[in-house]
């Protein structure tokens, strides 16, 4: 077993109750397997008002020299939304090369909907994690007057596609059902969302035995709620999949039992792995917030830089553990935060 060694990064509200329990059960994984060793970078929002910058101006040599980077969620209710996304997690994706964002998403307990088995929500979601609707790229002219114009512009490179086309398909050739979805909005959208369509084809010949359809977004959530059993691996832009993962997160139980790993596949630069949900400015600060997500984000990890025994033990620890209902209120239990972890600490045999 190699030595792990990650930094990490709570941000705020419940991202910083969160982070602490997937230390705990990290900390009870590596026991007698591997050592590792953690650094906290306490950015997030006290950060931000101390020194006026989210981060440091020399956070990516800062972080370079790091296996991988555990993230949880930055926000604040009194600093605007934009500031805080673009200041902190949204500053790091790009630069940081993780074009590749994955988003599995399983039943752990019975599913919201009548309509979802859990054995038919077994999904991967793939988003492009570099440039689409999130390429920050746009303004604001005539400030205040009625005449006043904002533009955010949607931005896809041949190159970006492509790569994460590839990514996808490989991905969905990994898995038993060898299945992809691609996501667009290529009926009204035209120009960008035609190159995906067309990308997608292309990237297609090169996996024939994958097999693969494509579905306009409005109707992707239709099918997410009616026919969640011919779902498998989907791939979509930066904003949809965003959306299209909030939604399964909730129809398998929970927006916080969901994990986002923001990979760079050329392993140039550390990834960083996440709970898909925000700081949750509704519960913060009163420990009940569902740790299962960041916790199933620490076992991507672990399966990202090869710990894949770790990786398991950890899922198996989750599993265990929802099945015989050690639960958070978001998912109809009783416990708390810490609770939750214990038991998950105990169920990998500390
Ligand atoms: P949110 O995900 O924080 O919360 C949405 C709802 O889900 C809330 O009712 C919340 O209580 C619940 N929830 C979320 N995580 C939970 C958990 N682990 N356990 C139990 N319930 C949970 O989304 P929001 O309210 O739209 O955003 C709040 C702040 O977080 C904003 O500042 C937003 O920009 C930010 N945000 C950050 C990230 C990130 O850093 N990755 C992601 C989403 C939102
Ligand atoms: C997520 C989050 C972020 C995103 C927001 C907060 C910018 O919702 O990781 O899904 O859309 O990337």
């Amino acid at each position: 077993s190699a030595d792990l060694s990650n930094c990490f990064i709570p941000g705020d509200g419940i991202g910083i109750e969160v982070v602490a329990a997937a230390i705990e059960v990290l900390k009870t994984v590596a026991k007698n397997n591997f050592e590792l060793n953690i650094t906290n970078f306490p950015w997030g929002t006290v950060f931000y008002k101390e020194t006026g910058s989210y981060l440091p101006s020399d956070f990516l040599t800062t972080l370079k020299p790091f296996d991988a980077i555990p993230f949880d969620a930055v926000g604040a209710p009194d600093v605007p939304d934009h500031l805080s996304l673009w200041g902190l997690l949204l500053k790091m994706r790009s630069p940081l090369q993780l074009y590749a964002n994955t988003r599995p998403i399983r039943c752990l307990t019975t599913p919201r909907l009548a309509s979802v088995h859990p054995s038919a929500l077994d999904w991967l979601l793939v988003r492009e994690n570099s440039e689409g609707e999130y390429a920050g790229h746009g303004g604001r002219s005539h400030v205040g007057q009625t005449w006043e114009i904002a533009t955010e512009t949607s931005i896809y490179s041949r190159h970006g596609v492509e790569r994460i086309m590839r990514f996808a398909f490989a991905a969905a050739q990994k898995r038993p059902r060898k299945q992809l979805t691609v996501v667009s909005k290529s009926n009204a959208l035209r120009h960008g969302r035609v190159l995906w369509d067309e990308v997608a084809t292309e990237v297609a010949a090169e996996f024939p035995d994958v097999h693969w359809d494509k579905e306009l977004v409005d109707a992707m959530t239709i099918r997410m709620v009616q026919k969640p059993h011919s779902i498998d691996t989907v791939v979509g832009t930066n904003l949809h999949i965003g959306i299209l993962s909030d939604l399964a997160a909730a129809l398998a139980g929970s927006i916080g039992i969901a994990a986002s790993s923001n990979l760079d596949p050329t392993r140039g630069w550390p990834s960083m792995f996440e709970p898909v949900h925000g700081s949750a400015f509704d519960i913060m600060g009163k420990g009940v917030a569902n740790p299962i997500g960041a916790v199933c984000a620490a076992a991507e990890m672990m399966s990202w830089v090869g710990e894949e025994r770790a990786a398991a033990g950890i899922m198996k620890a989750i599993e265990s553990v929802c099945e015989i209902g050690l639960l958070t209120v978001d998912m109809g239990g009783k416990l708390n935060t810490m609770q939750v972890t214990e038991a998950l600490c105990k169920a990998l045999g500390s």
